[in-house]
């Protein structure tokens, strides 16, 4: 069982993914508000304060398991980078979703993180499909997608942005194991 499972700390060559903590409020607040984030993503609210991070921790201690799996990327030199999660959809598909503090772009990071996160999803966490989607000015997000192996449905989506106040496309992806 996926949900039995529990939550692991993955190794890369630069990274570790490790679950959250209420100890990473105050980084995750630090590097998230941040306009140039929340626009590319669904739920992150812009302004982003200290009280944000800690209800979304709080849900992560509650969130189930066997379909929600969330990781703060880090390193040793930098400490908390960002965060790879994957996370339910209402159609009972699994999303993944990432997101990385801007000192850190650029450099490979997201991809890497996300290769593993995968290569896991795949193994322990026993997943064979997973689904995700990027807005359509946003293509940094859709090479990081291509990269980690996901494919285009050809299918553009109007989402949610909380931080834009209004619908965005979003071209949505597949992943197959
Ligand atoms: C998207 C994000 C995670 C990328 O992280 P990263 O560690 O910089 O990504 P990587 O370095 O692994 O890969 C980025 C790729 O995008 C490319 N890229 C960057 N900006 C680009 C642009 N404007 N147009 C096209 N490609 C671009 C890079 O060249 C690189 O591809 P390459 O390896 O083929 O050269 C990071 O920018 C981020 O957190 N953005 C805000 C939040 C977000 O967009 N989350 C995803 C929501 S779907």
């Amino acid at each position: 069982m996926p949900g039995s499972k529990p939550h692991p700390t993955l190794t890369t060559d630069r990274l570790i993914l490790r679950p959250l903590t209420i100890a990473d409020a105050a980084p995750m607040r630090a590097l998230l508000n941040d306009v140039d984030i929340a626009r590319m993503v669904s739920r992150i609210p812009h302004p982003y304060g200290l009280d944000d991070a800690h209800a979304y921790l709080a849900h992560l201690q509650s969130a189930d398991p066997s379909c929600e799996r969330v990781f703060a990327v880090q390193s040793d030199k930098d400490g908390l980078m960002g965060v790879v999660g994957l996370d339910p959809r209402d159609d009972g598909a699994v999303e993944l979703g990432y997101w990385l503090g801007k000192p850190f772009w650029g450099r490979g990071y997201m991809t890497e993180a996300a290769c593993a996160v995968l290569q896991w999803a795949s193994g322990a966490w026993g997943r064979r499909f997973l689904v995700s989607r990027h807005f359509a000015d946003n293509p940094a997000s859709g090479r990081v997608l291509t990269k980690a192996g996901f494919l285009y449905t050809g299918e553009v989506r109007r989402s949610c942005s909380l931080a834009r106040r209004e619908p965005v496309s979003s071209r949505m992806m597949v992943w197959l194991a």
